[in-house]
């Protein structure tokens, strides 16, 4: 489930050109199982009309502080009710009234009759964002607890190029999970390996594999969730989720310096890449010509990293291996995890169907030494993620206090 299922949420959107993305935002928030409470300014609905949104959203757009049918005092209403209050687009304007307090309309003064949590996306124009006003604003707010999205480079109205561009509705949507989810990995170290190693056979060519290395992405959104510090290793250029450290790969060999420098002062590895097994024992320099005939590659095996990590493993550092099997799943799993030291491997029955490689659902099962398998049927590769760090921290909590 969700770190956002049945949180009730107030979406305010203010008078930005980027209001347009609040109708996204609002709609990933619902089917992450949220109850979204629109309140839009009145300059927002110069932007979108409240129609699409009240669609989008759990219940109909709020706009007034008064002629309300339900209740007299509205503000309070939401204010009080809310697990969180997210602004996006929040513009220049509302950060001012919201830093001084100016409660003008429905959304100031709801924000202003809240003690829940509350989370700021600015978008403007880069010379407003860059404003010593906008920059004390922002600053205060922060001091005072709350969270800002800072909004991204990128193409601005009216064709301009510069920071100030709206976070993408999934950053936002990340935010809302990191404030609203358990923060049980704060200051933890996490390393995640994601996708499939490429092994050069000459200048253009390579042994590859299909992993797709959605699962480690989500694996590594997920412990960032949850407050840790991750550094994800990778072979593809996935959209990075916000906040990781991405150390792009492409080989085995480098695969296995990236993570073995770093695995000491680690507290987790999530080994979620497919490695090659055999690489070509040396890659032709250019490219090798049809004419000259069918090549024969020979090849050689790859260093295991994971079972060289298995070997090397400090005390309290929690190893989590994937198996990628096609036949006895769980029994091939197993041995993986006893012969590579591991303390969770996650088995994928890659030969079946919406399962593994380049889909966007899982269903794997959890091995542990001593403990009965965990099955997890067929879900959203994050609700798997989430099933993963779940036992993470059950596995560090029995290490932490001696038992199982
Ligand atoms: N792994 C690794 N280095 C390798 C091969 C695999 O670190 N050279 C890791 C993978 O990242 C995964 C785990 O070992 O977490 C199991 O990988 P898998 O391919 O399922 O198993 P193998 O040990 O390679 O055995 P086989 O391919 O024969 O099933």
């Amino acid at each position: 489930m969700s770190a956002l299922a049945g949180k009730r949420i107030v979406l305010g959107v203010t008078g930005g050109i980027a209001a347009y993305k609040a109708i996204e935002v609002s709609r990933r928030l619902v089917d992450a199982g949220a109850h979204v409470v629109p309140i839009m300014t009145e300059s927002a609905q110069h932007f979108i009309g409240t129609t699409t949104l009240s669609a989008l959203a759990s219940e109909p757009v709020q706009t007034d502080l008064w002629h309300n049918p339900s209740t007299p005092i509205p503000h309070t209403k939401f204010g009080q009710g809310a697990d969180l209050i997210l602004v996006a687009p929040a513009t220049a304007k509302l950060l001012a009234a919201y830093r001084m307090g100016y409660s003008h309309d429905l959304l100031t003064n709801t924000l202003i009759a809240t003690r829940a949590p509350v989370i700021v996306c600015p978008a403007m124009h880069t010379e407003m964002w860059e404003h010593p006003s906008v920059i004390d604003n922002i600053d205060t707010l922060r001091q005072r607890g709350v969270h800002v999205v800072e909004p991204e480079s990128g193409r601005l109205a009216g064709g301009d190029v510069g920071a100030g561009r709206l976070a993408s509705p999934e950053a936002i949507v990340a935010a809302a999970e990191r404030v609203l989810g358990p923060r049980d990995l704060t200051g933890v170290q996490v390393i995640v390996s994601a996708g499939g190693t490429r092994e050069p056979i000459d200048a253009v060519r390579v042994v590859a594999n299909r992993s797709s290395g959605k699962q480690g992405y989500a694996v590594a959104a997920e412990a960032l969730a949850r407050g840790a510090d991750v550094t994800l290793v990778s072979t593809v250029s996935l959209p990075a989720p916000v906040g990781a450290i991405v150390v792009p790969v492409e080989t085995a060999a480098e695969m296995q310096a990236a993570i073995e420098q770093r695995a000491p002062s680690a507290d987790v590895i999530v080994m979620a890449a497919a490695v090659a097994d055999f690489r070509p024992v040396a890659a032709a320099s250019g490219k090798i010509k049809k004419q000259d005939g069918v090549p024969e590659v020979l090849l050689e095996p790859t260093p295991d990293i994971l079972a060289g990590l298995g070997a090397t493993k400090p005390a309290r550092q929690v190893l989590v291996g994937f198996a990628a099997e096609t036949d006895d799943l769980v029994a091939n799993a197993q041995i993986k995890l006893t012969k590579k030291n591991l303390d969770l491997i996650v088995a994928n029955d890659v030969g079946a169907s919406q399962v593994g490689f380049a889909h966007d659902t899982n269903a794997v099962t959890l091995l542990r030494p001593d403990a009965e398998p965990v099955e997890i049927d067929l879900a959203a590769k994050r609700d798997v993620a989430r099933a993963v760090i779940n036992t993470i921290v059950e596995i560090r909590a029995s290490t932490q206090t001696g038992k199982d």
